[in-house]
């Protein structure tokens, strides 16, 4: 299983029924497995361009998790100082994408399904999407 090198992220791995060939079962339960209340999901699907990019921005206080669902994306991680790239392609395993955490999603499968939980709800102000505001901030909080 991958390493996370970078701040404010880490894989959560999620309950797993395999009822080979009926199907799989993947729970999520709140305090066992999503360490948050949700108050909030988006799942992002219909990507039809290969070189798409979504995300691009960090939040200064949003934690999240994010699980792929179908098919598979690389996602970029970066805090300010490292970075780091995976393969998403494994519903079981949700990546934290906490605060101070600029995230780029990229190359998408056609059948990719991204959902997202968050712990609050939508608010632009929440957002950093600038690249150089991000990185004077992130140097700020070492
Ligand atoms: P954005 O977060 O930039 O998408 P992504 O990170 O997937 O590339 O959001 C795109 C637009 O949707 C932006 O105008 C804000 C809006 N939006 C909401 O209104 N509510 C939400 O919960 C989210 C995630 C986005």
């Amino acid at each position: 299983m991958i390493k996370i090198k970078v701040k404010n992220s880490g894989i959560i791995e999620l309950q797993l029924f395999d009822d080979f060939p009926d199907g799989q079962l993947v729970i999520a339960e709140v305090k066992k497995h999503i360490p948050f209340e949700i108050r909030r999901l988006y799942f992002i699907t219909n990507v039809f361009r290969n070189r798409s990019l979504r995300g691009k921005h960090a939040h200064k206080k949003l934690e999240q998790y994010m699980f792929c669902l179908n098919g598979s994306c690389i996602i970029k991680l970066d805090d300010g100082t490292k970075k780091q790239k995976m393969i998403m392609r494994d519903p079981r395993f949700g990546i934290r994408l906490g605060p101070m955490l600029w995230h780029t999603m990229m190359r998408f499968s056609k059948d990719c399904v991204l959902l997202v939980v968050a712990n609050d709800h939508y608010d632009e102000s929440d957002y950093i999407r600038d690249y150089k505001e991000f990185l004077k901030l992130a140097k700020k909080k070492i």
